[in-house]
């Protein structure tokens, strides 16, 4: 009988970081069909074109079986299993794309040879730092000439703050590419257009000094690569694993993912050294994975293929223990115990009802709005893990109502779509109105479609008066309780019940945080 421990040991859970338009899409196919998910090859392509315009984006929205089975990609690869999660690409989905790198174990950056370190990028290494992600970097579009290799590690040093480690090093570039050299293994891998379409079929040499390959390369090439390499070697950080997984150090690949060049490097080395499902902290201990009781917090949610039946997903990433298909769990949050009926599980190729699932994993759980992003969910124990944030929106309207009568409906709409996670909403102290904070503009239109779309209600967003929000904490209750009652103008409540100052301005806020020196002004809610 497997065991939580050997399970959890196999297990690689990672996401792709990257600047639009770096590759990461095509990326993700290649590994997929590294992983024998061939089917797939071709769809997500399909999928992220249609991403780019909001309509369609809405009518992909529709068909939610295609998102929520490509949320999750997991494929075996060796003896691994490996968990793919796909962070949202549109710029306005920042927030998530910051939860979905709470549920994973380690980040494969991908950069464009030609453009280097992109500002996406380092927001999002920014992100990794917090939690001290260790970081693979896949360097791509080696067939296209690009910055000088030495060049492009020390810009990643230097603006990214990471040591880069070379593993593969490119050998020509555009025009004149001509392979990789395997700086470990001292393998050298030939790049043959037309050849590197399809899985493992590159011509693999144990050497640079294999005698064909002076034919290959033509000496003049192969002396210049020489002479780079002792430059490269003295230069550059050796790979320590140590410091790949402290996040010090990032191991550094060179490729072509439209030609599938130098994936295959990447991926063997990937399976090898990226960590296995890590430690969690929670409020009251630190969770290891080997554990045999089943832990797991939901990091995403998402409406389900049927609007009409208001269900949707929760996905879970189990951190210890076993999930078995319709066993009972308890739900912290409620403090109910829930029987995980029809659980999903993702594989590459179709989504299927989970009969297991290990540390590492992500299950989907079907639910009617009862589970929130952040809940935890044990064998019995009362335990939430923490550090999935809930960040202040930026942009603020006032929801607008065309039938008065459909007041209830839109509550429940509003509050139900914040659940997601992408919009928040916010109820203020002293009037009517119903607030929706978004961090992203593009949020509203989502909002206000899919309300008449699921909900039936015919609602705008006009503007309202309020620039910032944060989340407001004080351990002196009689403190608090005045300025609940100084501030009743500016204070609301969120989804969950919380309390939010609600500032009209920057100005606002800060007079009113120099004011009430006792009173925390939080920016994230971190979900408890
Ligand atoms: P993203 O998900 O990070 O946004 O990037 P995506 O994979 O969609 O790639 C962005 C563009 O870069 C695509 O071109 C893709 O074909 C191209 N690309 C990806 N890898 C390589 C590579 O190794 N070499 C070269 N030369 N191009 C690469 P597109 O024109 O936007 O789409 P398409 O018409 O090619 O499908």
């Amino acid at each position: 009988m497997t065991t939580p421990a050997q399970e959890a040991a196999r297990r690689r859970t990672f996401a792709i970081i990257s600047h639009p338009d770096a590759g990461k899409t095509t990326l993700t196919e290649k590994l997929l069909l590294f992983g024998g998910a061939i089917q797939m090859a071709g769809s997500v392509k399909g999928r992220k074109a249609a991403r780019h315009a909001t309509s369609d984006w809405m009518a992909l929205e529709k068909e939610r079986g295609i998102s929520v089975t490509s949320s999750v990609m997991q494929f075996p690869y060796e003896d691994r299993i490996v968990n793919l999660l796909d962070t949202p690409g549109h710029a306005d989905f920042g927030e998530d794309t910051y939860r979905v790198l709470t549920a994973v174990d380690s980040a494969l950056m991908v950069i464009d040879v030609a453009k280097g370190v992109e500002e996406r990028t380092i927001k999002l290494m920014e992100v990794c730092r917090m939690r001290d992600t260790p970081i693979m970097t896949f360097i791509n579009k080696l067939d296209r000439e690009g910055k000088n290799p030495i060049e492009l590690l020390d810009e990643v040093e230097s603006v990214l703050k990471i040591q880069c480690a070379p593993v593969t090093w490119p050998i020509g570039m555009g025009k004149r590419l001509k392979g990789v050299v395997h700086l470990l293994t001292g393998e050298v891998h030939l790049y043959e257009a037309g050849r590197n379409f399809t899985r493992q079929d590159s011509t693999i040499y144990p050497s640079l000094d294999t005698p064909e390959l002076a034919g290959k390369l033509g000496p003049a090439m192969l002396a210049e690569l020489r002479e780079e390499l002792e430059l490269v070697e003295g230069a550059a950080h050796p790979f320590d694993v140590e410091a790949y997984l402290a996040g010090r150090q990032t191991p550094v690949f060179f490729g072509s993912a439209v030609n599938n060049f130098g994936v295959q490097p990447l991926l063997d080395f990937f399976v090898e050294h990226a960590p296995s499902p890590r430690p969690r902290a929670t409020t009251t201990r630190e969770v290891a994975a080997d554990e045999e009781r089943l832990s797991g917090f939901v990091f995403k949610i998402q409406a389900n293929m049927d609007p009409q039946h208001r269900d949707r997903v929760a996905f879970m990433r189990v951190c210890s223990g076993r999930f078995n298909a319709g066993m009972k769990a308890f739900h912290v949050r409620s403090g109910k115990e829930v029987k995980l009926a029809n659980a999903l599980t993702f594989m590459a190729s179709d989504r299927e009802i989970a009969a297991e699932a290990w540390p590492g994993d992500v299950i989907g759980i079907h639910n009617h709005g009862t589970v929130s992003i952040g809940d935890t969910f044990t064998e019995g124990e009362a335990l939430s893990f923490t550090g999935i944030p809930n960040f202040a929106p930026e942009l603020f309207r006032r929801a607008r109502l065309r039938d008065p009568l459909k007041l209830k409906q839109l509550q429940k709409g509003l509050a139900q779509l914040s659940e997601e996670g992408a919009t928040q909403f916010f109820k203020p102290l002293m009037s009517n109105d119903l607030i929706l904070g978004a961090v992203g503009v593009l949020q509203f239109d989502v909002v206000a479609y899919r309300l008449k779309d699921e909900y039936g209600v015919d609602a705008s967003f006009e503007a309202v008066n309020v620039a910032t929000a944060r989340w407001v904490h004080c351990d002196d209750a009689k403190k608090l309780e005045e300025f609940r009652e100084k501030n009743a103008m500016n204070l609301a409540l969120d989804a969950a019940g919380e309390l939010v100052y609600i500032a009209p301005s920057r100005v606002n806020l800060q007079l009113a945080e120099e004011r009430w020196p006792d009173v925390r002004f939080a920016a994230t809610r971190e979900h408890a």
